[in-house]
């Protein structure tokens, strides 16, 4: 099929090379001309595993371009996926205007008959508003222009897969045609068994601000439990392994620590929370779910302060600076959060991190960027590990521990073993587990 992406961020670009590789001629298109020239290069502007290959794939087969011209783009596409950035208002509710300036576009440079796909996280409501652009920018065609929701679930880390092996498609529309070419849309996955789930619009636009905020919800509720574990000398792998071995619960996103970040789930939350309260539906646990999560790191940082006693002038290391292993994004990083705690209250941050230092960097100067982990922890009187990279597994506990000011680490991912961090002469201080000080 012909198809148009409009914008090439994480989601938008992920979208045009595994749309690419399922057979399909991608052309994509951002208003960010730098990004467009990189991308025809065969270059990624950000880290993600396994997109620039798919990239260079797809720009030799010829299935895919890139142009800054949306007309280029949109023009004889059978279907057009909308993939720009939904960031918050103020207020918390999303800033759709790149969603309707998108719209506009398609309205104006569509030469057929076309499948109009929401592919951003927008609020439920949003593709009535596309269908009255159509209405109102093209009327006499505006029957050529069907509105569909299918929300994306990848992760970041893991995007390509989560596309190419998805734990199911969801295609929300209303008429039989869009159904019809969403269905030879994602015919090659639907033919490997990936299961396809079909709605209405209004259903498939909630279900994704619903699934978001439940998997923060299970991260929150592993983190509360892990303050009371703290307080009972339990240990929170301990529980949530019993939850998890419930199949009502399931195991994953279970995992206690410093909590979640990322540019999904904090603007997700509060987009669904502003949605809720349109609607005339007070929803304080999507509330109550971010607060426990602001409680997570202040649990880190009182760990610190409690090994450290005064902040002032002390040298913390933070191992990890993304919101999580696998990616460079930085945006709504507990590291970064923490680091920014910790130079407030005085101290010297150093940190460490394979992919996200230049992003961490820009967004707060004044930590201190190590060309290696051992770089980042010589010297430091404690040292955190924020993110869980696999390298951080293969430390030399031994030779850290004769490089610091001080054997002191907290570990904010309980990434580490507490037998060999004790063995190994550190004061360990792990989420929701026993602290050996
Ligand atoms: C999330 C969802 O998982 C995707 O399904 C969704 O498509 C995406 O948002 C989106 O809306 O675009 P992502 O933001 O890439 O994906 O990150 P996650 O893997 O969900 O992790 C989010 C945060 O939770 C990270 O900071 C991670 O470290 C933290 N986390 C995760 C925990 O603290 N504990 C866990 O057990 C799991």
């Amino acid at each position: 099929m012909r198809v148009g992406v409009i914008g090439t961020g994480h989601v938008g670009l992920v979208t045009c090379v595994t749309l690419a590789a399922l057979g399909h001629d991608v052309v994509g298109t951002d208003q960010d001309a730098e990004k467009i020239a990189l991308l025809g290069a065969g270059r990624a502007p950000f880290y993600e595993p396994g997109v620039e290959e798919l990239l260079a794939e797809g720009l030799e087969s010829g299935r895919l371009s890139f142009t800054e011209q949306p007309a280029e783009a949109i023009a004889g596409a059978e279907v057009v996926l909308i993939s720009v950035g939904t960031p918050p208002h103020a207020s918390g509710e999303a800033n759709l205007i790149a969603v309707e300036n998108a719209a506009r576009a398609v309205a104006r440079h569509a030469t057929g008959e076309c499948v109009v796909v929401e592919k951003s996280t927008v609020p439920t409501g949003t593709a009535s508003r596309l269908t009255a652009i159509f209405e109102r920018e093209n009327p006499d065609r505006a029957r050529d222009f069907a509105v569909v929701a299918n929300p994306e679930f990848l992760r970041e880390g893991r995007a390509i897969e989560d596309s190419l092996r998805p734990d199911r498609i969801l295609v929300g529309a209303h008429s039989e045609r869009a159904f019809a070419e969403m269905r030879r849309l994602y015919e090659p996955l639907i033919e490997q068994g990936f299961p396809l789930i079909e709605t209405d619009i209004a259903s498939a636009e909630l279900a994704k601000h619903a699934c978001n905020a439940f998997l923060a919800l299970k991260i929150s509720y592993a983190n509360a439990v892990a303050r009371l574990c703290e307080r009972a000398d339990a240990d929170v792998g301990a529980v949530t392994a019993v939850m998890g071995s419930d199949a009502r619960i399931g195991p994953v996103f279970l995992e206690a620590g410093l909590g979640w970040g990322g540019s999904c789930f904090p603007k997700d939350l509060l987009a669904f929370d502003r949605l809720a309260s349109r609607l005339g539906y007070d929803f304080p646990l999507l509330r109550e779910i971010g607060r426990i999560n602001d409680e997570a790191l202040e649990a880190a940082l009182d760990k610190i302060k409690d090994a450290l006693w005064n902040l002032e002038g002390k040298r913390v290391a933070l191992l990890g600076l993304s919101f999580k292993a696998g990616t460079d994004d930085t945006r709504f990083s507990p590291a970064v959060a923490l680091a920014k705690r910790l130079l407030d209250a005085g101290a010297e941050v150093a940190a460490y991190d394979p992919h996200a230092a230049a992003n961490a960097k820009s967004e707060v100067p004044e930590i201190d960027i190590a060309a290696g982990p051992y770089e980042a922890l010589a010297g430091a009187h404690c040292a955190v590990l924020c993110t869980a990279w696999p390298e951080f597994a293969s430390l030399d506990l031994a030779r850290i521990k004769d490089s610091m000011a001080y054997a002191i680490v907290v570990d904010g991912r309980n990434f580490f073993d507490a037998t060999e961090m004790l063995a190994a002469g550190f004061s360990y201080y792990p989420a929701g587990r026993r602290i050996h000080r």
